[in-house]
């Protein structure tokens, strides 16, 4: 059978059998709720990878599958239909998008939205990086005023910006590709400069980020991150019901789908990670608490606008601006267990999950942070990927031979791509062609010019930047 195959096998009788696997995420949250859900989808994968087909053949026609609706996204529906073996340009159906290659443009600031409301130069950058049948995710987008800890980066909160925002969507889908639009609130990665009234950034703690990590400022300087308020157990609804509206405005913007930020050390995440969230009520110490404000975030827009225009992305394994975790495992296979029981509950499956793997060094440029050991980190996010139900899209530090690598074993339906995409408006041409790559200029990605370092990189036909 085709790891592939396999793959959809077991989770699909993952799914049938999810009354037993609902039993484990019912019991207290730690270890023995890991060890049995583990223990649990080892047997069920060793059985499935050790019996013939024709004993599968057998298992299926016995068991009982989930609602049809959910069964039938879950199958060949997200294969390649056409090739038997995918590659990264082959095409894929995620949720209702019907992908004509797997090269996603990853999230990333450039804070060329100045006042935080989208303009021409905004339009100009999606539209070059859109292809027929391509995903776009926008950079992060500030779901209400308090939400924002970068310079000049877009809203989705009032009228000006979702008729902004309409400019780049339209040009994107003259391109034919699909974009969604990333709900960010970067909690305490914030400063006062960036808050309504001067007031102290949210989060989930009153620990400000340490000096390691520095904010950059409106004056191009760098500063230390202050001191923030952690959120009052009743205002999380409040913030639950930004995200909601956000995620509406943005499909009035005409957005396909919105992603949810729960990455790389912003608020959702400095709820989910034990080295931030000190908090003790019901938002604070078991990981069923510490992943609640995410999912209360998922439920209550995959409610407004369909879980199948709704992507999240997590980074467990990362410690960007101090979001470190004790058991980064734990903590991935936690959201991910509630994100299946949340689309069986729903009958319907979300849009992905996008994982940022913390292999920051391609080209040879190296971030902050503690990226972990290679082996552990690949096998990490193995485990999240088998244990997803739906479509899954890496990201961080994949080149071209190792997003083909991920598809071809995959380890990944999507690959995201960010910083060779900034310096390459035509990548997914690039990437076929297996052709030269423009250098990225990292000193131009926070900056405000609307064409430097943003849309004026050349694509194929004007000549390489080499
Ligand atoms: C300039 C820049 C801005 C970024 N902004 C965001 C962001 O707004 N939201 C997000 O989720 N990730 C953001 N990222 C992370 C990227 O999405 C991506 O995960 C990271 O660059 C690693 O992928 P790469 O090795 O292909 O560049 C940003 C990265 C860069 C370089």
């Amino acid at each position: 059978m085709r790891p592939g195959r396999s793959r959809e096998a077991i989770q699909q009788v993952a799914m049938a059998l999810w009354p037993l696997n609902r039993l484990t995420c019912d019991l207290p949250a730690g270890v023995a709720q890991r060890h049995v859900l583990i223990f649990f989808q080892k047997s069920l994968s060793f059985y499935l990878y050790s019996t013939t087909i024709s004993s599968f053949l057998l298992l299926s026609s016995s068991i009982t599958l989930p609602p049809s609706d959910l069964r039938s996204q879950t199958t060949m529906a997200e294969t390649t239909p056409t090739s038997r073996k995918p590659t990264l340009f082959s095409p894929y159906k995620m949720s209702r998008f019907n992908l004509s290659h797997r090269v996603v443009l990853a999230p990333m600031t450039r804070c060329r939205a100045l006042n935080s409301v989208p303009n021409q130069a905004l339009v100009e950058y999606y539209r070059q990086r859109a292809t027929d049948g391509g995903f776009l995710i926008t950079e992060g987008t500030m779901i209400s005023p308090t939400s924002a800890g970068f310079p000049h980066v877009p809203g989705i909160f009032n009228n000006e910006q979702i008729e902004a925002w309409k400019k780049v969507v339209d040009a994107v889908h003259k391109q034919g590709a699909i974009i969604f639009c990333q709900l960010w609130h970067v909690g305490r990665a914030s400063h006062q400069v960036y808050q309504p009234g001067g007031a102290a950034p949210i989060s989930s703690t009153s620990k400000p980020i340490s000096k390691k990590w520095r904010i950059l400022m409106p004056d191009a300087t760098y500063s230390r991150y202050p001191e923030p308020r952690p959120l009052a157990t009743h205002e999380i609804a409040e913030v639950v019901e930004d995200y909601r509206r956000a995620a509406i405005n943005a499909l009035e913007a005409g957005f396909d789908g919105i992603e949810i930020h729960g990455a790389h050390g912003y608020l959702l995440d400095q709820f989910m990670k034990d080295g931030i969230n000190d908090r003790t009520d019901e938002y604070g110490g078991s990981l069923a608490n510490r992943t609640k404000f995410l999912l209360q975030v998922v439920q209550s827009v995959a409610a407004a606008i369909g879980a199948d225009r709704v992507g999240i992305r997590i980074s467990p394994a990362i410690d960007h601006l101090d979001a470190m975790d004790s058991d980064p495992r734990s903590l991935g296979l936690a959201v991910i267990e509630r994100l299946n029981k949340l689309q069986f509950e729903m009958g319907s499956k979300l849009s992905y999950l996008h994982v940022t793997q913390p292999r920051y060094t391609a080209y040879g440029q190296t971030e902050a942070g503690n990226h972990g050991n290679e082996e552990e980190v690949a096998e990490l996010m193995k485990i999240w990927r088998n244990s997803y139900v739906g479509t899954f899209i890496c990201s961080g530090g994949y080149t071209r031979e190792l997003g083909l690598e991920a598809v071809a074993k995959e380890d990944a339906d999507l690959v995201a791509y960010g910083r060779l995409f900034i310096s390459n408006p035509d990548l997914v041409l690039r990437l076929k062609l297996n052709a030269p790559l423009n250098r990225y200029v990292r000193a131009s990605f926070y900056t405000h010019d609307p064409v430097v370092g943003y849309t004026d990189y050349p694509s194929l036909e004007k000549g390489s930047r080499l």
